[in-house]
């Protein structure tokens, strides 16, 4: 489905007929980690709605939204090898979108959006609130589906849920990885052959941190995180932070009553890659 009224008409066909929806949003260029979300969600839903939509308004470097991949065939084919009945594709342009007005609305996260990712990356997830907004509102789901690949997302989404009163399950799921480690993105298709090699580097290092910061305090783990990253001559660290599961507030004292991730984002040549 391409247009709005054709996934409208579908959807209220499907809620005639009191079929439980799930919804995996996505921007294609499709991999193992995004089949598993879809998997997911078609063990618990009737449907699954997989959108593909490259959001514009989540870019904030037009380099990086022009160069994204874009398989929609390929996607199509991937997501029949899983079901032929019980996948909806839904993939609007950017008109149907935002008619003629590409531009984000204004939310408050309570501050989760000012972290991390937040911080780095200007206005992401006013884009990112306002396509996902926008999919709830077509699709009306019971269950939608977001990879831990980008925690921070899946926490905006959980306020923004909380916030708008949307009724919909959100469900999060564990990174899918690379046997090498290297978390699977769709931005991985642009890495050069050096740089692909090289990036597992990134796992490796939060694995080592993580098993470091059972005895050290989360400034230590971080300098050391950093002297790693000053010596890889091909990957730059743009930031490695220890954080606060709920709040995403750098930690300050480690408390048993916590939980803690960490989280990297870094640069190979052009690319940007995040894990946690
Ligand atoms: P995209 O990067 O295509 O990711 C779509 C979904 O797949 C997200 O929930 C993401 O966390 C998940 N995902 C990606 N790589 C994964 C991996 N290796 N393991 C597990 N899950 C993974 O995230 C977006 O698109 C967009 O911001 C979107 C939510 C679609 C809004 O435009």
């Amino acid at each position: 489905y391409s247009e709005k009224d054709l996934i409208n008409k579908e959807i209220q066909d499907l809620k005639d007929k009191n079929l439980k929806i799930g919804l995996v949003p996505t921007m294609g260029a499709l991999h193992r980690g995004h089949l598993a979300l879809v998997e997911r969600a078609l063990n618990t839903n009737d449907k699954v709605v997989v959108s593909i939509f490259v959001n514009p308004t989540q870019f904030d470097n037009g380099d990086d939204l022009k160069k994204y991949p874009r398989t929609l065939e390929k996607d199509v084919d991937l997501l029949k090898t899983l079901s032929e009945d019980n996948i909806l594709v839904f993939a609007p342009t950017v008109d149907d979108i935002y008619e003629g007005n590409t531009v984000a609305e204004k939310f408050d996260f309570d501050g989760l959006e000012h972290e991390m990712e937040g911080k780095f990356r200007d206005n992401h997830f006013d884009g990112v609130g306002t396509i996902v907004k926008q999919l709830f509102e077509i699709t009306i789901p019971h269950n939608a589906y977001f990879g831990e690949k980008d925690f921070q997302q899946l926490q905006i989404i959980k306020k923004l849920v909380d916030k708008y009163h949307i009724p919909v399950t959100i469900i999060g799921c564990p990174i899918y990885r690379e046997d090498s480690g290297l978390a699977m993105s769709s931005r991985n298709t642009r890495l050069k052959p050096e740089y692909l090699e090289e990036a597992p580097f990134i796992y490796k290092t939060l694995t080592s941190a993580k098993n470091k910061f059972g005895i050290k305090s989360a400034n230590k783990v971080t300098e050391w995180v950093e002297n790693q990253f000053a010596k890889n001559e091909l990957l730059e660290l743009e930031y490695f932070i220890i954080a606060d599961t709920e709040t995403l507030k750098p930690v300050k004292r480690k408390s048993r009553k916590k939980s803690y991730r960490a989280f990297i984002a870094a640069y190979a040549d052009d690319i940007r890659l995040i894990d946690n």
